[in-house]
């Protein structure tokens, strides 16, 4: 009771100093789940026109500022910055601890696309941004849009064209464009019910982060962008992700490591189409990526499915994929990926740089239908051991014009090489489990994919096949026993 009093008449003292700044402001208090108190704070309230062609920028930011006088005046309680329905044109905003935003339906907030509504650091360039902050999240059912199209300088259905600000030297190359949202080394971060929309550059971007959990949001992104990475998840721990749908140009979940460990990724109810790779483990990947889950996904129409993209000696173990239907096909082949369904590769990026380990890798319970095998490929610093492959149906077949018969070692490594397509092609490995394996090629093109394993033994050591099967399929999807079926073992 004693307590209740006291907070009211903290209420108070923020009521009167708020209202000496902002004659119209109003706070209102909300129950909530979490907790007893929740403090919100409409933009309008501030002066925020919502009107798309304004910048709201000042308004915006300064019911952040409130919110946090706000929220500490009351002894660390929530607070809500609310965006009515409307959109919100605004330069970069700074997302505080204890402060989350709460982008109501049909509330939009749309990220400036001028040079000068970011700030100067180029690491910096974020439409929404969060640092060392700790509680702190984004929700409410409406959107962040980052008005990718007007980065795009000209369409192009191989690959669009874009824009870079690398001529002001603030960065070089054509990787230079604004990121969405960004939390930087913070704790106890949660998105959820909110849609991320039509970022410049990466989408969602998580760095050096404790405890995140993103559940129920999507991500849309031009397919033909390049850059427009999903969620890059960095040097993080404790991340949860779960009922996501991502459909994007570039790689959708994407954890890498640039100056420490990632630990205890899960990703589980998501559904991924992208021309890169549904999921990737790096390439960036100085350090070690261990305790990741993936589980329940579909991945449509991707350029590759499920990637370890390895290259800076990092190592990486006790990884598992279940439960995953995939289907890859072939896009340009300036695209990195070429229709892989699982690509798993470990190689020195270049000549200063070191190959990683790869261990304890499990896929279990994933159907596959693709235009290319599986590929697996170690290198001599860095050995591929003990993968398991339970319970894999993988269909082979063609339903694109691209070419094939190539092996996609980007970045760096040795690149693009000739080669012809097999159903597992590996090397560098020692201790590969295949157990419960079924792999059914379409009739057309025979004469080009008709090796099931492509391995030389000199590379790869301890392989064993339990209940593996390859065969040719009938028009109506049935297995042809008669001709070409081989089964290795039972
Ligand atoms: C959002 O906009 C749609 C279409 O304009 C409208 O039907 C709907 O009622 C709006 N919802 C809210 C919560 O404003
Ligand atoms: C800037 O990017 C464009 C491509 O978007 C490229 O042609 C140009 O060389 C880049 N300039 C610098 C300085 O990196
Ligand atoms: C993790 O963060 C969530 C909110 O995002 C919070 O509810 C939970 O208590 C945190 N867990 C720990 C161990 O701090
Ligand atoms: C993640 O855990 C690793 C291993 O304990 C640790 O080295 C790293 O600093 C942690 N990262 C963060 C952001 O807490
Ligand atoms: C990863 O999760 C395990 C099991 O929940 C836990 O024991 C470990 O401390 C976590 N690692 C980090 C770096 O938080
Ligand atoms: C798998 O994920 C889908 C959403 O993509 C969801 O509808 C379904 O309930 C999930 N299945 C299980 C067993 O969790
Ligand atoms: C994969 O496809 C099978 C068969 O169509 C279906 O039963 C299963 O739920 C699907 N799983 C996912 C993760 O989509
Ligand atoms: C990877 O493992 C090797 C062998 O254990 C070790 O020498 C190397 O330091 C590890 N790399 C990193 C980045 O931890
Ligand atoms: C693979 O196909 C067989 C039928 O040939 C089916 O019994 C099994 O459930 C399928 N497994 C997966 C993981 O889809
Ligand atoms: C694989 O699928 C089987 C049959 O549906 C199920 O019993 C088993 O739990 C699944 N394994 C994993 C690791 O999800
Ligand atoms: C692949 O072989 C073709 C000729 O068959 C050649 O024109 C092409 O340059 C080769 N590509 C690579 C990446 O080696
Ligand atoms: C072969 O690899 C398996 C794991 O895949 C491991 O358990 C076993 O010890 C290895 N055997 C030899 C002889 O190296």
């Amino acid at each position: 009771m004693v307590f209740k009093i006291y907070i009211q008449l903290l209420l108070q003292l923020v009521l009167t100093t708020l209202q000496s700044h902002f004659a119209t402001s109003r706070i209102s208090i909300l129950q909530s789940n979490h907790h007893n108190l929740r403090l919100s704070f409409s933009v309008v309230d501030f002066g925020a026109t919502g009107t798309g062609n304004h910048y709201d920028t000042i308004p915006i930011q300064s019911a952040i500022d409130a919110c946090v006088s706000a929220s500490s005046a009351l002894l660390g309680s929530h607070c809500l910055v609310t965006f009515p329905p409307g959109k919100y044109l605004t330069a970069t905003l700074y997302l505080k601890s204890r402060v989350f935003l709460n982008i109501q339906k049909n509330a939009t907030i749309l990220g400036g696309s001028r040079l000068e509504d970011y700030p100067k650091k180029q690491e910096k360039w974020y439409v929404v941004v969060a640092e060392n902050a700790v509680d702190v999240g984004i929700t409410g059912g409406g959107e962040i849009n980052g008005q990718g199209w007007k980065f795009v300088e000209r369409f192009d259905e191989r690959k669009n064209v874009m824009v870079s600000w690398n001529k002001t030297g603030a960065c070089l190359g054509d990787e230079c464009r604004p990121r969405l949202v960004g939390f930087i080394g913070c704790r106890n971060v949660e998105i959820w019910d909110v849609k991320l929309h039509e970022p410049a550059y990466w989408c969602l971007h998580i760095v050096r982060c404790e405890n995140t959990s993103i559940h129920d949001i999507s991500i849309y992104g031009d397919f033909n962008t390049p850059n427009n990475d999903g969620m890059d998840i960095e040097d993080s721990n404790n991340t949860l992700i779960t009922r996501c749908k991502i459909d994007t140009g570039d790689d959708a979940i994407c954890p890498k490591t640039y100056t420490s460990p990632l630990y205890n990724l899960t990703a589980t109810n998501c559904w991924i189409r992208t021309k890169s790779s549904a999921i990737k483990l790096g390439s960036a990947s100085w350090y070690s990526f261990k305790g990741l889950v993936f589980d329940n996904i579909t991945i449509v129409e991707s350029h590759r499915g499920l990637g370890l993209q390895i290259r800076d000696g990092g190592n990486v173990s006790d990884i598992t994929f279940s439960n995953i239907n995939i289907s890859t096909r072939y896009y340009d082949p300036s695209w990195w990926g070429r229709a892989e369904p699982i690509y798993v590769t470990t190689c020195p990026r270049d000549d200063s740089s070191k190959a990683g380990s790869i261990s304890n890798l499990q896929f279990v319970n994933i159907t596959a239908t693709s235009e290319n095998g599986i590929f697996l490929s170690g290198s001599k610093g860095g050995i591929l051991s003990n993968l398991k492959f339970i319970n894999v149906n993988l269909t082979y077949t063609r339903w694109t014009k691209y070419a094939d018969g190539l092996v996609d070692y980007r970045p760096g490594c040795q690149g693009l090489v000739n080669h012809s397509t097999a159903g597992f092609m590996m090397e560098h490995i020692d201790g590969l489990d295949i157990e419960n394996v079924k792999m059914r090629w379409s009739e057309e093109k025979t004469e080009q994919w008709n090796n099931p394993l492509d391995f030389r033994p000199s590379t790869v050591n301890n392989l064993s096949l339990l209940n593996f099967y390859s065969g040719l399929y009938n028009e109506d999807g049935g297995w042809n026993r008669e001709s070409k079926n081989v089964q290795l073992a039972e």
